[in-house]
């Protein structure tokens, strides 16, 4: 039963008594729309990794950086893979303040999103939500490509933030990746995060945890797994000019952040779980 929301509100075929990824997350960014179940998960993982908070508020606001740094390279044109319930600041929000005709066309598997999404979005021009899974890459670009917003023909910034530890290596996260980059035109974009960590207890117990509640869910991986996805790329610089090293992966927290270095893991070393990042082009 939803507690803080009218009934009726939620499409009747979800199950809700286990927590989805998309309402836990809503429930970390202070969202309303997520039930009790979706909470007593987040609070149980949060006494083992408090860094949760963090590391989503910084990859929310590395979203915030990349889309405006996509944007002011000339694309136009945004394709946001698990998407999740919309926040503040929201793909084409960010995107249309720097081309104001920019279209974004949002993406995600859970119909909780897609109800809540399309109810915020009814207002907005050149913004559509589609229902489909990463997984079914032929379906989802069919699914985007009959929304008639985003030409597949010119350039497109295709964005997986906090996406691909949902995806299990048995549907070969890495490889639907490729899949997807090779339907684009040359010069589109990768904006990209992964939730890693470099400590393999912790690496296995939150993936366990997660498991353990029966929510569809991948696996926490180490950095170098996670940076698999630019393989092939042209990595853009996450320097603002301080002399933090070569274009690479590098904690969302830090990839072109005014003042801050970039840095490959989070400076603190209490914090042992993180959203790795960056943004690269096809060529
Ligand atoms: C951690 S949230 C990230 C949301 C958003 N990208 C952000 O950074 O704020 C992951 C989202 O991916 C969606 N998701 C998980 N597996 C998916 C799949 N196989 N296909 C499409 N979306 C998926 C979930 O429903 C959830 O909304």
């Amino acid at each position: 039963m939803a507690d803080r929301e009218p009934p009726g509100r939620f499409p009747p075929d979800i199950d809700l008594s286990v927590p989805s990824v998309a309402r836990m997350y809503d429930y970390i960014l202070k969202g309303k729309d997520n039930f009790e179940v979706d909470r007593a998960a987040v609070d149980a993982m949060l006494e083992r990794v408090p860094e949760m908070f963090r590391f989503s508020y910084d990859s929310r606001a590395f979203l915030t950086r990349a889309v405006e740094t996509v944007a002011a390279q000339g694309l136009d044109q945004f394709l946001d893979l698990g998407a999740g319930l919309p926040t503040n600041e929201n793909t084409h929000q960010v995107a249309r303040r720097v081309r104001p005709g920019a279209r974004t066309v949002y993406v995600d598997n859970d119909p909780i999103v897609l109800a809540h999404g399309r109810a915020i979005l009814a207002d907005n021009p050149g913004t559509a939500f589609v229902l489909a899974d990463i997984r079914d890459t032929d379906r989802l670009v069919s699914r985007v490509a009959a929304t008639q917003l985003i030409d597949l023909d010119r350039p497109v910034c295709l964005m997986l933030v906090s996406l691909l530890q949902c995806v299990p290596d048995a549907h070969d996260p890495f490889g639907l990746l490729r899949r997807l980059l090779e339907r684009l035109a040359p010069g589109s974009a990768l904006i990209y995060s992964h939730m890693v960590s470099d400590d393999p207890a912790t690496r296995t117990w939150l993936t366990e945890k997660v498991l353990s509640l029966g929510t569809a869910w991948g696996r926490v991986r180490t950095p170098e797994e996670a940076g698999a996805a630019f393989t092939g790329l042209d990595l853009v610089d996450p320097d603002l000019g301080a002399g933090g090293g070569p274009p690479r992966p590098v904690d969302c927290a830090t990839w072109r952040t005014p003042g801050e270095p970039p840095a490959d893991r989070p400076r603190g070393p209490a914090q042992r779980v993180w959203e790795t990042a960056g943004v690269a082009f096809t060529f």
